[in-house]
C-alpha cells in the first residue's frame, strides 16, 4: 500500500510501507531499547544490527533472529532491505552517521543529544530534506506517560498561558565515562552534563510548553570533579551548568543539570500557567479553587517510554507523519545548548535568532 508524506499539512511525497525494515547501529543500552521498540511494534522489523564489536552483535543478532550482522555501517547503509535506522552511537558520530544513512535513502531516529552542535545538526537537517526523509530524535521523555498526559492537558488549555517552566536532572555523583573516556571529552561528546542528562530535562520543558522560539540565554557552567574520573582519562567537560532562557513568547525556563553536586539529587519538570500549574514528579495539578490552593494528583498509564517513541517513529513513516521531535526541533534545541555554552564561556547573556 502506498502511504503520502505530509509536511505542514501538504501531501509532498510517498514515504514508506510496512512493515518498516530497520536497523540499528550501536548496541549499547539505548541500542537494545530502540531494537526492543522494533521489535513490539507489529508495523516494524529489525532486519539488521551494526556494531564495531562483531561477537556482541553476534550474539544480539542470534537472540532476536536478526538476518544480518554488520560491522561497517556503510557496508550496511549499502544494503537495499532496510528502510530506516537507528543510530545509538557516541555523540561525535551522530551527525556523520545520521548524514550517511540519510544520503543513502535511509530514515533515521537518531538518539539525543541531537548533535554536538547546532551547526551539525543544520546539516542532519538539511540532509533529510534534501533526501526527502525523515529524521526524527529519540527524546525519550516526551513520550513518557505523565508527559504526554499533560501535555494534552496544556494544550487543552487547562493550566491557561504557561509562561514558567522549571526543569532538573541533577545527580549529586553520577559521571558516565563511555567506550574510551568519550562521555567526558568534549571533542567526541560536545560537553558534559548538559549535553548528556540537562538536554533530556530542557527539552522535555520546552516540549510541554509549546517549543517557543528561544531569544536571550544566560547560563554558568562548571567543571569541579574530574579527579573522579580515572588519570588516563581526559576530562574537559562541564559536571554543572545552570541556566535561564527567555523565549519570544515571554516565556523563561529555568535549568540545572549536574553529574556531580555536594547537593542531593533530583529529577523535576514544572510548568505554570495563568489557571494552574504542574509537576510531573509527584504528577500534580496545581490550582486555586474557591480561593484556596488545591493540589490535584493527576494519573496516566504506565507506559514503555522506548517502545512508545520507537512506535511513534514507525507511525510516523507509515502515516505520513512529522514526527513530534523532528530534524528542525533538533536544530533549535542545539541552539538553546549551544547558547548556554557560549553565555558561560563569555559571562554575560547572549541572544540568539532561530
Ligand atoms: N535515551 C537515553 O536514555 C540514553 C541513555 C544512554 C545513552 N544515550 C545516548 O545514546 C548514545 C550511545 O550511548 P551508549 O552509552 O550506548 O554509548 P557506547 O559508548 O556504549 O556505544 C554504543 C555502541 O556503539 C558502538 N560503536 C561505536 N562506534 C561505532 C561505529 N563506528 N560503528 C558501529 N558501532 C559503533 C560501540 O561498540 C557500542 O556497542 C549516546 O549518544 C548517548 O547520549 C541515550
Amino acid at each position: 500500500m502506498m502511504h503520502l508524506r505530509i509536511v505542514y499539512g501538504v501531501k509532498i511525497m510517498p514515504i514508506q510501507t510496512s512493515p518498516v525494515r530497520a536497523a540499528v547501529i550501536g548496541l549499547g543500552w539505548p541500542g537494545m531499547q530502540h531494537l526492543k521498540g522494533y521489535i513490539a511494534d507489529a508495523r516494524a522489523e529489525v532486519v539488521a544490527v551494526c556494531d564495531l564489536d562483531e561477537t556482541h552483535a553476534q550474539h544480539i543478532a542470534a537472540e532476536h533472529k536478526i538476518p544480518h550482522v554488520y560491522t561497517n555501517h556503510l557496508e550496511m547503509l549499502e544494503a537495499r532491505h532496510i528502510d530506516a535506522v537507528s543510530v545509538c552511537l557516541p555523540n561525535f558520530l551522530h551527525a556523520p552517521m545520521t548524514i550517511d544513512a540519510l544520503n543513502a535513502g535511509k530514515h533515521v531516529l537518531c538518539e539525543k543529544p541531537p548533535a554536538c552542535s547546532a551547526a551539525e545538526a543544520q546539516a542532519m537537517a538539511d540532509a533529510a530534506s534534501q533526501n526527502g526523509k525523515t529524521l526524527m530524535y529519540a527524546l525519550v521523555q516526551r513520550f513518557g506517560g505523565n508527559t504526554q498526559r499533560l501535555k494534552q492537558l496544556i494544550d487543552a488549555g487547562e493550566l491557561g498561558d504557561v509562561y514558567f517552566g522549571k526543569a532538573g536532572y541533577v545527580r549529586r555523583r553520577g559521571i558516565p565515562i563511555g567506550k574510551e573516556g568519550w562521555f567526558v571529552d568534549k571533542a567526541r561528546a560536545g560537553g558534559g552534563a548538559l549535553i548528556d542528562i540537562g538536554v533530556h530535562a530542557l527539552d522535555c520543558v520546552w516540549w510541554l510548553m509549546g517549543s517557543p522560539k528561544p531569544v536571550e540565554i544566560m547560563g554558568a557552567a562548571y567543571s569541579h570533579f574530574g579527579h573522579l574520573v580515572p588519570d588516563n582519562v581526559k576530562y574537559d567537560v562541564d559536571d554543572a551548568t545552570f541556566a535561564q532562557i527567555h523565549f519570544q513568547n515571554g516565556a523563561t525556563i529555568v535549568l540545572e543539570t549536574t553529574w556531580a553536586l555536594n547537593l542531593p539529587g533530583d529529577n523535576y519538570i514544572k510548568v505554570a500557567g495563568t489557571k494552574a500549574g504542574a509537576s510531573l514528579s509527584p504528577f500534580t495539578l496545581y490550582i486555586e479553587e474557591n480561593g484556596k490552593e488545591v493540589d490535584k494528583p493527576l494519573d496516566a498509564p504506565a507506559i514503555n517510554s522506548f517502545d512508545e517513541e520507537v512506535k511513534h517513529f514507525v507511525e510516523c513513516l507509515v502515516e505520513g507523519k512529522v514526527p513530534i521531535s523532528s530534524a528542525e526541533q533538533g536544530v533549535i534545541l542545539m541552539q538553546m545548548l549551544d547558547g548556554i555554552y557560549a553565555s558561560a564561556a563569555k559571562g554575560s547573556s547572549v541572544h540568539i535568532q532561530t
